[in-house]
């Protein structure tokens, strides 16, 4: 049964969304499962680049359809405001290319000032959200108080549900957080306005791609954000507020099990983080200048969303290794080889010393990271320039010894490598 899942590895940003527009190219439907417009997902092909926040990367290729789960938090303002983006740019987005699910649950306006209320409010312990809104809408929904895209096709009722919705946020927000309450009037008619534009994108989305799978058709599944920052399973607290593993993507579409195929890895040759959190192998100084850029070319290491410099690192094995068992995966999918051009030596993260005692398994997951060190194995670089290289032989003999050496420590086959941010820049291995 031929669905495919793309996660990300470690802390989001690692490349998803390029490999995704690429194996958009052998699928009917790209589904979105996760998260918001927090996430950044960046498509380049020849003198476009896109970057994508709510809208499935998958729709960059003309014949796809684009999938919106119930997993998924959708700011109504954002998304018609990315398809506008998009038709500006020649990619023409209308309900037969777009499906919302009507179970996704409705950021609003309440929602992104309870955002930046509770992280003013957390000082120095704040996690470093991206301020959309996300951590308050999915709080609604578990507690059973969101408003659903389901709830737009009632105008009369939706009118009224919003405002109660915001009465009850303004609550938080004037007696938890001494910041000035929403006007329930005014957020409620922004709110009915923009539901009349989404109303045609709703469906049955669990239906639709299950229709569509047991008809032979083929299902790509799209990760937002990252392993490391899943709710249940990345570095608690710091940590988005969905789950961006592989069965998230199954809960998040309303696909049953049976289906999947392949579930990819997507893993950045190094380590990234935007915003608060543990970072054990995190570089300092000129080795971090370097592998983070300055932001001259679109591709250094600053965030898709809110431009924040990325905080970087060495791959961590021990953290791939989890990702690897938390999501099931079947292969590897690197990204950013390119990168490591010109490095005399490279590490790689095999283990941690705690104390005395030397693991190479989290004791209790990535949650607390604080006295772990790494330890570190060093491999030759390279000096070629890898960009132009398509095939694995043309690869440096220590880019094939990277490569292979995180196959080895990590049992899992690396099938794709990018070597630049370019729909075909990639080496295939097959
Ligand atoms: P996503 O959120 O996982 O989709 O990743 P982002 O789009 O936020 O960040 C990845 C960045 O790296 C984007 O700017 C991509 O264009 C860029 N990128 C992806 N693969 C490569 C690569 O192999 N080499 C280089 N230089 N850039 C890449
Ligand atoms: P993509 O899909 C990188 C991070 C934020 C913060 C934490 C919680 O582009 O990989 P949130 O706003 O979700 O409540 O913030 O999660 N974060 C991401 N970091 N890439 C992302 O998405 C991210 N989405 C959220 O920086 O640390
Ligand atoms: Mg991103």
């Amino acid at each position: 049964m031929p669905l495919d899942i793309v996660v990300g590895t470690q802390w989001g940003d690692e490349g998803k969304g390029r490999f995704v527009d690429l194996l958009a190219a052998q699928v009917d439907y790209v589904a979105r499962f996760n998260g918001g417009d927090n996430a950044g997902h960046t498509v380049s092909v020849g003198q476009q680049t896109f970057k994508l926040h709510l809208v499935p990367s998958g729709v960059i290729q003309p014949h796809t359809i684009g999938v919106i789960g119930n997993g998924v938090v959708v700011n109504p303002a954002v998304l018609l405001n990315e398809i506008e983006i998009l038709a500006d740019a020649g990619i023409h987005i209308s309900p037969k290319r777009l499906r919302l699910s009507h179970a996704a649950h409705i950021i609003s306006p309440a929602h992104l000032a309870l955002d930046q209320a509770q992280e003013t409010a957390r000082g120095k312990t704040k996690i470093g959200t991206t301020l959309r809104g996300i951590g308050p809408a999915y709080t609604s929904k578990v507690s059973r108080q969101g408003l659903r895209l389901v709830d737009m096709l009632d105008l009369d009722k939706f009118k009224h549900a919003v405002q109660v919705h915001v009465k009850e946020i303004n609550q938080q927000l004037t007696n938890l957080y001494q910041v000035e309450p929403l006007n329930p009037q005014i957020v409620s008619e922004e709110l009915c306005h923009h539901a009349s534009q989404i109303s045609p994108y709703i469906a049955d989305i669990s239906a639709l791609l299950s229709g569509a799978l047991l008809s032979g058709r083929r299902v790509l599944a799209e990760g937002a954000q990252g392993t490391l920052l899943d709710l249940d399973h990345g570095t608690y607290p710091f940590v988005t507020s969905s789950n961006p593993t592989a069965g998230g993507a199954l809960t998040g579409l309303g696909l049953g099990v049976g289906f999947t195929e392949r579930v990819i890895g997507v893993t950045k040759s190094f380590q990234t983080r935007v915003g608060s959190g543990p970072f054990p192998t995190e570089l300092e100084g000129n080795l971090a200048q370097r592998l983070r850029g300055t932001g001259e070319n679109p591709w250094d290491e600053f965030g898709t969303t809110t431009g924040r410099p990325r905080r970087v690192g060495w791959l961590d094995l021990v953290l791939l290794r989890y990702a690897i068992r938390v999501n099931g995966l079947t292969e590897l999918a690197l990204t950013k080889l390119d990168i490591l051009t010109g490095f005399d030596q490279i590490y790689i993260c095999t283990g941690y010393r705690i104390g005395e005692q030397l693991i190479n398994e989290l004791p209790y997951g990535p949650s607390d990271l604080s006295g772990f060190e790494p330890i570190y194995e060093e491999l030759s670089g390279w000096q070629e320039d890898v960009r132009s290289v398509r095939r694995w032989e043309d690869l440096p003999l220590s880019a094939r010894a990277y490569i292979l050496r995180i196959e080895e420590l990590s049992s899992v086959p690396v099938r794709l490598i990018s070597v630049g941010p370019e729909r075909e820049q990639v080496v295939e291995i097959t």
